[in-house]
């Protein structure tokens, strides 16, 4: 029996644990700060807050309790915003037994630190670290659609027991041991995303589309490739997956965002239309700092700066 305790309750968490779900050696729990969103899961099988439509198996238990939770577990995903990540951090330390691997699905860099969120998570624990990466859209997921993504690691005894546990029918791993350029894929193809739903507020078409993600991918490359991270990475699930998803789903709310921008909303406008965390926003500002010290060519992640942190006029 394997227990694992996913650290909020929000839409990729619930479709997480719908996946742990699926083998009864696993026990799941799902911590959430939001009363309302653990008495829904335990009460009703569902969260419908965020995950509307889905029933969850009724051995998958919600608490608000934080210890209670993490005692005895084998595995503690995070599944909060990048910016959440530090909190949630801070009120788990300590809790999180030395056995249990720390998973990280969260996508982002940290604002501020700029650093990579398994880097904040190091800072905290000693624990072992896998992070995921690929396209997987919470809401398709949570409805069981044929998902693949990735799951990095500096240690592959844990990338295998983990690919164990989380592996099921219709939720696929590959491994890596590039942790870095997962990471920064995870959160630059969030900045690509917005210029994307540029092309679509826009109304461009497909030829404009094809060219952004084809001309984003390369400009990943070279960032990926500076700070470490390995350029077939990039080509992989972690970066032309995620790429391809971000830029066509309706779901993501950073091709969102940069398509009410384009068709004239204000950012405070397209922020709360989204109701969620745009993460691109925080992220193109550190691919400038980047590209800047290392004089990287990116014009496609420059002109997404312009737009949205110089306020010029959305243009392709
Ligand atoms: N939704 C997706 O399709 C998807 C796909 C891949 C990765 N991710 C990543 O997963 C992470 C979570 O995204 P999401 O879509 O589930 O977000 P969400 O907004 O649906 O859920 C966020 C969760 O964080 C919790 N939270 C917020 N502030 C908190 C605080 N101060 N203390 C404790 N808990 C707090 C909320 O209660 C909620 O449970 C993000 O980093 C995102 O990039 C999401």
């Amino acid at each position: 029996m394997s227990k694992i305790v996913i650290l909020g309750a929000g839409n990729m968490g619930t479709a997480l644990a719908v996946v742990l779900g699926e083998k009864e050696t696993n026990e799941v729990v799902l911590w959430s700060v939001e009363e309302d969103v653990v008495a829904d899961i335990n009460s009703n099988n569902t969260n419908s807050k965020y995950l509307e439509g889905v029933k969850l198996r009724s051995s998958i238990k919600a608490s608000g309790d934080l210890k209670t939770s993490l005692t005895n577990a084998d595995f503690a995903v995070f599944s909060v915003p990048s910016n959440i990540v530090r909190v949630v951090a801070e009120q788990a330390k300590g809790l999180i037994p030395e056995k249990a691997v720390i998973v990280d699905i969260g996508k982002g860099l940290e604002k501020n630190s700029d650093k990579r969120l398994s880097e904040v998570l190091n800072e905290f624990f000693p624990n072992p670290i896998v992070v995921i990466g690929g396209p997987s859209i919470a809401n398709e997921l949570g409805r069981k659609a044929p998902t693949f993504v990735v799951f990095a690691s500096e240690k592959e005894d844990v990338l295998s027991s983990a690919k164990s546990v989380f592996e099921t029918d219709y939720y696929k791993i590959s491994l890596s041991t590039d942790v870095v350029g997962v990471e920064l894929c995870g959160a630059l193809k969030n900045i690509i995303a917005i210029m994307a739903g540029v092309v679509d507020g826009l109304g461009y078409s497909t030829n404009t589309k094809a060219g952004v993600i084809s001309n984003g991918l390369e400009e990943l490359g070279l960032i990926v490739e500076k700070m470490g991270g390995l350029k077939s990475t990039v080509y992989s699930l972690a970066g032309l997956g995620d790429l391809v998803v971000t830029c066509t789903s309706p779901h993501s709310r950073n091709r969102r965002f940069g398509e009410l921008i384009a068709k004239g909303k204000s950012k405070d406008e397209a922020r709360e239309l989204i109701g969620q965390v745009v993460e691109g926003e925080k992220a193109v500002v550190i691919a400038k700092k980047i590209i800047d010290e290392f004089k990287l060519d990116t014009p496609l992640i420059e002109k997404v700066y312009k737009i949205i942190v110089l306020n010029e006029k959305p243009d392709v």
